[in-house]
């Protein structure tokens, strides 16, 4: 299936909230217990906003045709700050991305990161990054397709009470 990649706009917004909501049910918010899956319809309008306006990040939507209305899918990334423990590298960030299940499997994902990669490059990154759960074995083996690999290793272990226990 050839997906329609679109840049997200101010007016688009909502279908960014609405695919970030559905991201953070399905991923974060099976995965890590701490994760506030309520943060992009309360925040996202204004942190969707800001990065649809920014110089260094990217908002990307998918449609099924050029005539649709609603999206499929959305991708999101940034520029990083420079580092200075690694001046020389520019590191395009893949914030987050998703598709609709009913539309997974047929290179809608990989459209949107193609479009990312081009965006990253004509920006002056070196690197890309992308951060996902790794209990998220399809996105993992989704990412290692397009060529990530891994290369730190987070590591998180409980030291206090768990979220479902009382105060
Ligand atoms: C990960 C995701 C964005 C991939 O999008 P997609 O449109 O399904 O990806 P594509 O159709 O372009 O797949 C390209 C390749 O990725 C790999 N891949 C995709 N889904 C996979 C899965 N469930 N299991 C294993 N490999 C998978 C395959 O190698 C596939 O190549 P193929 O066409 O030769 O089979 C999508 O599955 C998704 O939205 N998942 C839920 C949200 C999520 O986990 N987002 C990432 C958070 S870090």
């Amino acid at each position: 299936m050839t997906a329609v990649v679109v840049r997200a706009t101010p007016e688009s917004v909502p279908q960014l909230v609405a695919s970030a909501t559905s991201l953070f049910a399905e991923d974060g918010g099976q995965r890590d217990p701490w994760m506030d899956v309520t943060w992009p319809r309360r925040e996202g309008p204004g942190y969707y906003t800001d990065l649809v306006r920014g110089n260094d990040s990217l908002c990307l939507l998918a449609y099924p045709a050029a005539d649709s209305t609603t999206a499929i899918g959305h991708l999101t990334g940034r520029i990083r700050q420079a580092d200075p423990l690694r001046p020389a590298a520019v590191v395009g960030v893949l914030e987050s991305m998703r598709v609709d299940a009913s539309h997974r499997g047929v290179g809608v994902g990989t459209a949107l990161a193609e479009e990312f990669f081009a965006w990253a490059r004509q920006s002056g990154a070196n690197q890309v990054s992308v951060t996902a759960y790794s209990a998220n074995e399809s996105a993992v083996s989704f990412y290692r397709g397009l060529g990530f690999t891994p290369f730190e290793l987070t590591l998180h272990a409980p030291i206090g009470r768990s979220p479902d226990q009382p105060r």
